[in-house]
């Protein structure tokens, strides 16, 4: 799929691996220019170097920078706004991408310090990075903000109540600032569920990239699944579409998949 992002600044979070790398990998090949954040500066180093190997081939590619901040920090979504716009001459698309999940167990039993970090991360994050982008660019330019959230927001129970109490603030964060700074700025998210990567490892570990999971489409998601829906979402393609939480989860939220129904008989 090519989708014309020739032109546009990118500043993806979270983008050293996993989602945020593939979705910075699929922006640089579809034109935009890139900036990858995330807090270790040598794993963003061979982040940027793997995705500018790969742009060589890719007629009408971009290009990536870094630059290292902690995404719940106000003061580097300021400094990583200020330094993609003067490396790139503007910013239009802001992907926030990063999160944590630093606990595991009964909501009711969390500890104050992992609560508040993964509060810090996965809301107040995304907010101030979208508020950072927004007073240096966006409100006077337009663009377009991209959340990436999780089927854990939608739903409720399981052993991430902490965590998914946040992506479920997230999605509210995205659907409340899409009637707010429109209609320059389109905010949507993507609520993907599980996918292979190293944040979600202990959900997959001893299970290969085929196996069954029992879902709709069966097959655990792979980073360039939610890559494609983030491209769309921050294109062109979708003018009209904002607040919107789109699903990238093979089928998973709906349950089990079902045995085929057997065809009535003649006798009813
Ligand atoms: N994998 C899944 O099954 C799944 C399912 C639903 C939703 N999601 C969501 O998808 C997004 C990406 O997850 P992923 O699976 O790709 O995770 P991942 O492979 O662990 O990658 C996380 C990225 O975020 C960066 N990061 C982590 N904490 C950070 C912080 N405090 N400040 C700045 N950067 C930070 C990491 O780099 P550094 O460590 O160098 O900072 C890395 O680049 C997250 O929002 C997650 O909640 C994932």
């Amino acid at each position: 799929m090519r989708v014309e992002l020739d032109g546009r600044v990118a500043l993806v979070t979270g983008a050293s691996r996993g989602i945020g790398l593939a979705i910075a990998r699929a922006l640089a090949q579809n034109g935009a220019r890139v900036m990858l954040t995330a807090r270790k500066p040598p794993v963003l180093a061979e982040a940027a170097a793997e995705i500018s190997g790969g742009l060589a081939d890719v007629d009408g590619a971009g290009e990536v920078a870094v630059f290292a901040a902690h995404a719940g920090s106000p003061e580097g979504a300021e400094a990583a706004v200020a330094a993609t716009v003067e490396r790139f001459g503007g910013l239009d698309i802001l992907v926030n991408n990063a999160a944590t999940n630093p606990y595991a167990g009964p909501l009711i039993d969390i500890d104050l310090p992992r609560l508040d970090k993964t509060i810090e991360v996965n809301v107040r994050g995304p907010l101030v990075w979208t508020q950072a982008a927004w007073r240096a660019r966006l409100r006077e330019h337009g663009g377009t903000v991209l959340n990436i959230a999780s089927i854990g927001g939608l739903k409720h129970g399981g052993p991430l109540g902490a965590y998914d109490m946040t992506k479920a603030a997230l999605i509210y964060q995205t659907r409340h600032l899409a009637t707010e700074l429109g209609p320059g700025v389109r905010v949507n998210a993507i609520a993907p569920g599980l996918v292979q990567t190293d944040f979600a490892r202990y959900l997959w570990t001893g299970a290969g990239p085929e196996a069954d999971y029992g879902w709709a489409l069966g097959r655990i998601g792979q980073p360039p699944d939610v890559a494609s829906a983030a491209l769309f979402l921050v294109s062109d393609a979708a003018s009209w579409i904002t607040g919107e939480v789109l699903v990238v989860d093979g089928g998973s939220l709906l349950g089990p998949r079902l045995a085929p129904t057997p065809p009535p008989t003649a006798a009813g």
